[in-house]
């Protein structure tokens, strides 16, 4: 059977997406189900090709847990028609990824925000580089 391939995509694929990832294959294989699903993060800007993510978010998923070591890399163009759902952090994420698709990205494209608890302070996940710890 085909996997079915999700894609977490945020600005610099250094500390959302990475995280987003990090959380969803640790789901993944406690449910026993990678031979089922497939998951992996990308930036919309490669400006941080090859390194590990932000030493912030690695640090607070590491109390819980987590250990990121996924290497940043830029969306390609492939992306677009290898995974079946692509899931944009906020509404930059979501413009530059359909501006950058080379075909109908709209019944792949979802946002993070949608699967947020109600009543949180924001509706998207913030871009928490130039935000402290
Ligand atoms: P991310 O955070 O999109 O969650 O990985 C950022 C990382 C790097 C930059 C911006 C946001 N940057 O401008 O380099």
């Amino acid at each position: 059977m085909e996997k079915y391939k999700i894609l977490f995509v945020c600005l610099g694929n250094i500390c959302r997406s990475p995280a987003a990832h990090g959380v969803m294959q640790r789901l993944i294989e406690d449910e026993g189900l990678d031979s089922v699903i497939e998951v992996d993060s990308a930036g919309t800007y490669g400006g941080h090709q090859g390194q590990l993510p932000d030493h912030r978010m690695r640090r607070h998923a590491a109390r819980r847990g987590y250990d990121l070591t996924h290497r940043s890399r830029p969306v390609v163009q492939n992306d677009f028609t290898h995974f079946d759902m692509i899931v944009a952090m906020d509404d930059g994420n979501a413009r530059d990824l359909k501006w950058m698709a080379r075909t109908d990205i709209t019944h792949r494209l979802v946002m993070m925000g949608d699967y947020l608890t109600p009543g949180q302070k924001h509706s998207y996940v913030p871009d928490p580089y130039y935000g402290g710890p």
